[in-house]
């Protein structure tokens, strides 16, 4: 049972396949998110992306907004045309296999928890991603990033991409420390990981001992637990 793992960001999506046991079974190819990324052209850009990886039996992908029920409620950094699209439908037909979606944070957690008590994923990426996890159980769709940060700005304006490249990677780091420093004593974690292709720029020495910085390539492992019940 192979299962293609789809991570749909902002700047890149991302494709890799998984084996039986979760292990990568193809390399990991990535093309650059269309622009505007509208379902269609991603839906296009997905079939050419995928099409050297050879076959697989399922599906699983992190999309960069809400998704319920395989259907999509809001994609702040992707174009138009996304409330109330269902992908998983329409990527089913796509490839001929079953899809599932998750919010592509919640994904990535799924990749790196240790599966006790409360842990929490920062992604850092073109937006900001949020997890919750409660003993290994993901609670989806906390939508932190639009929430305000203080009278200005919202978490995701102070750390996403865009802010990175206004203020300096010095300045973003501080950042990333209060928004830490902020959030800690709301949701009293036993493990915070944070990930997204921005995390590389941290210094890990700097946090305390219950906050771990995660490869990217989580995104993509993570989407082997979305079809967990079905070994
Ligand atoms: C979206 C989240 C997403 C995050 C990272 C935010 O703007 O609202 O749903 O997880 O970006 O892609």
């Amino acid at each position: 049972m192979r299962t293609l793992c789809l991570d749909i960001g902002g700047t890149g999506i991302k494709a890799l396949i998984l084996g039986q046991g979760g292990e990568p079974a193809s390399e990991r190819l990535r093309v650059p998110t269309p622009k505007p990324a509208t379902p269609a052209a991603v839906l296009d850009a997905i079939a050419g992306l995928v099409a050297p990886l050879g076959v697989f039996e399922r599906v699983a992908v992190g999309f960069p907004g809400v998704v319920i029920a395989g259907t999509i409620r809001s994609a702040p950094n992707l174009g138009p045309g996304w409330t109330g699209f269902d992908l998983a439908a329409a990527l089913a037909e796509r490839l001929g296999q079953p899809v599932r979606v998750a919010n592509d944070a919640g994904v990535q957690g799924l990749g790196v928890i240790e599966g006790s008590g409360t842990e929490v994923v920062l992604t850092l990426g073109t937006g900001m991603g949020f997890g919750l996890y409660v003993d290994g159980i993901y609670v989806p769709n906390i939508e932190m990033a639009h929430h305000p940060y203080n009278g200005e700005l919202t978490y995701e304006q102070l750390v996403s991409d865009r802010a990175l490249h206004e203020v300096g990677a010095a300045a973003w780091e501080e950042r990333v420390q209060a928004v830490v420093a902020q959030l800690r004593p709301i949701l009293n974690w036993r493990r915070l990981y944070l990930g997204g292709g921005n995390a590389r720029l941290l210094d890990a020495g700097r946090f305390a001992a219950d906050v771990a910085l995660v490869d990217n390539a989580a995104g993509l492992m993570g989407g082997w637990k979305l079809w967990a019940d079905r070994p």
